[in-house]
């Protein structure tokens, strides 16, 4: 029976691709178990198709682009951006029914993302809000990677950062991750884990960018805040303010951080098949913003910790595939990730009817 449950919702907007990463040539990827190819038009536009000729099905991918059309690199066949095709060069007429999938897609927050289930429910305010990789008052940037696992299992890993203390010791890890309370808080979308490690000292990361943006050295009160965004969007508020300087909220009320440096750790984490998925990240923070050198930094800084994450995450698919009959148990540093984890199987449920196989009936 589980085999045959899908492991993502269709109805959902994904990141396909960094915006630079789509132009003027063909760029083939598989999002969601389904193959496509991406190309930008004259105008700038950005186009998803199906990869994969309606003629004799060899990937639209292997053609070339004529103005805003693709051209087929087998017999020709010739496709506008919306995926029907408008020549075939050995026929005097066209057959109408002769066109590829073309994919709802927004351009928004550096990313090209793409509906993948039924068009008509492809509504654009959707989109995840991930504002701060392109609001001037940050400065952000950042990378994808193709991590071999269930796309789920970097959803856990960033809903529980105690993690940071074994894996990342050496950056931004250390024991007051792991001693620290935390609250969880969720509606029908989101799952928010919020923790405050006050009077810390603060790890080797935030200890040099708190010294070099605002001249500070000594103890800090550093906070987490994750948000979960069904299916698989998490932004982590993160940061650190010198103790005592009132970043920590009272009463309801927000601190003041000013006297702190504040980062986003933006994540989106789109499925590419079952057992693997792109993982788009970026890091933005409000602070030095015109120096350029610290957002190189930043990222090649934030790549290194990553790499970490993405050797444990592959290893951990390998351990669940080579152990089918182990599942998970769940500790107190689970919460947020179990109930993330409901919202995304709430939403696969929802949707199921669309996923079924419906056997083919003989004609009669
Ligand atoms: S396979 Fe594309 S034109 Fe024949
Ligand atoms: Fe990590």
């Amino acid at each position: 029976m589980s085999n045959t449950t899908p492991s993502f919702p269709l109805n959902a907007w994904y990141a396909a691709a960094y915006d630079v990463e789509v132009g003027r040539g063909l760029l083939a990827r598989t999002i969601c178990k389904q193959k496509l190819v991406m190309y930008r038009r004259t105008d700038g536009q950005a186009v998803a198709l199906q990869d994969a000729c309606w003629h004799r099905l060899l990937p639209l991918s292997l053609g070339r682009l004529d103005g805003d059309d693709l051209v087929c690199g087998y017999h020709g066949l010739v496709y506008n951006p919306q995926g029907q095709c408008v020549r075939m060069p050995s026929l005097q007429s066209l057959n109408p029914s002769a066109c590829v999938r073309s994919y709802p897609l927004v351009e928004k927050h550096r990313f090209i993302w793409l509906w993948m289930g039924d068009p008509a429910l492809a509504d654009p305010s959707l989109v995840p809000d991930m504002h701060w990789n392109h609001d001037p008052d940050w400065a952000a940037d950042g990378k994808l990677i193709n991590v071999k696992c269930d796309y789920r299992l970097v959803v856990d890993n960033l809903m529980d950062l105690t993690h940071e203390t074994y894996v990342h010791g050496s950056s931004i890890g250390n024991e007051a991750v792991v001693e620290a309370p935390f609250q969880v808080t969720h509606d029908d979308q989101h799952v928010t884990v919020t923790r405050w490690m006050e009077g810390i000292e603060a790890p080797p990361f935030w200890a040099s960018q708190i010294q070099q943006a605002r001249q500070y050295k000594g103890l800090v009160d550093r906070w987490q805040i994750i948000r979960f965004e069904a299916p698989c969007t998490v932004t982590i508020d993160v940061g650190v303010a010198p103790t005592g300087a009132g970043a920590v909220p009272q009463d309801g009320q927000p601190g003041d951080r000013s006297a702190g440096v504040n980062g986003f750790v933006l994540n989106t984490i789109t499925p590419e098949t079952d057992g693997s998925c792109h993982y788009f990240w970026a890091f933005a923070r409000n602070y030095r913003l015109g120096e350029q050198a610290v957002t190189h930094q930043l990222r090649e800084g934030v790549t290194r910790i990553f790499r970490e994450d993405e050797a444990v995450l592959e290893a951990q698919q390998q351990a669940i595939d080579d152990h089918p009959g182990m599942g998970f148990h769940n500790l107190n540093i689970d919460a947020g990730a179990v109930r993330a984890r409901r919202l995304i199987d709430a939403w696969i449920d929802k949707e199921r009817p669309a996923h079924q196989v419906i056997p083919i009936q003989e004609a009669a």
